[in-house]
């Protein structure tokens, strides 16, 4: 079945270019990326995964770690690294999965075979450090994700889960954010002593530190 948000995130154990990994045990408490990518040794994966390594430092601003995966093998990922390194200027920094078992891209229904029969698609799971998925995405092998668009959904995760707030269209962090509209304008009063705009009884925006 279908991988839902809020279902627990599979745990598994696979190699990876830093060694074999116990997915639970290597998240530890952090928030996790988790995506797979369908081939090593081709255009669209290796800018991605020269963008993740690029990005390692927002990620570690936010407590998240990026574990990319293909169901090529090992040796294949240990030579392509070079290639990112070569032509990405960024070596890799996170580890990849080489689930050449598929056992990973099965569980996380990653290989939908009306797409590919032998590949991964750009899957992507944004898992909380309870270990519960709060984001996925599919995307086609054909196009290159913006890896900091998911960092804005993770921005947006980690502020929703600390105030009682959600984020708008296009929002980034600095931006106004909207008040949940469970809650009556005499709590907002006291909850955002700062104020907000009312455009609508349904649509208050304020500002929040985050
Ligand atoms: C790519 O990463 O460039 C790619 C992989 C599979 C199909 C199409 C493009």
């Amino acid at each position: 079945m279908a991988l839902r948000l809020g279902d627990k995130a599979p745990d598994f154990t696979q190699d990876s270019t830093q060694g074999p990994i116990h997915f639970r045990d290597w998240q530890g408490d952090s928030w996790v990326i988790l995506f797979s990518h369908p081939a090593d040794f081709t255009p669209v994966c290796t800018t991605e995964l020269g963008m993740v390594a690029k990005l390692k430092p927002e990620f570690d601003r936010r407590n998240t770690k990026a574990i990319g995966l293909s169901v090529d093998p090992l040796d294949s990922h240990t030579r392509w690294a070079g290639d990112i390194l070569e032509t990405q200027g960024a070596a890799l920094n996170f580890p990849l999965l080489a689930d050449a078992d598929r056992s990973v891209a099965q569980l996380y229904d990653m290989i939908q075979p009306e797409a590919s029969a032998t590949t991964t698609v750009r899957s992507v799971f944004v898992i909380d450090p309870k270990g519960v998925l709060r984001l996925t995405l599919t995307y086609p092998a054909s196009t290159g994700r913006n890896f900091e668009e998911i960092l804005r959904v993770v921005d947006s995760l980690q502020l929703t889960d600390s105030q009682r707030v959600a984020t708008p269209a296009n929002w980034k962090q600095g931006d106004e954010v909207v008040i949940l509209p469970a809650i009556p304008n005499e709590e907002a009063d006291k909850l955002f002593p700062q104020g907000y705009r009312q455009v609508k009884p349904y649509l208050r925006l304020t500002r929040v530190a985050e």
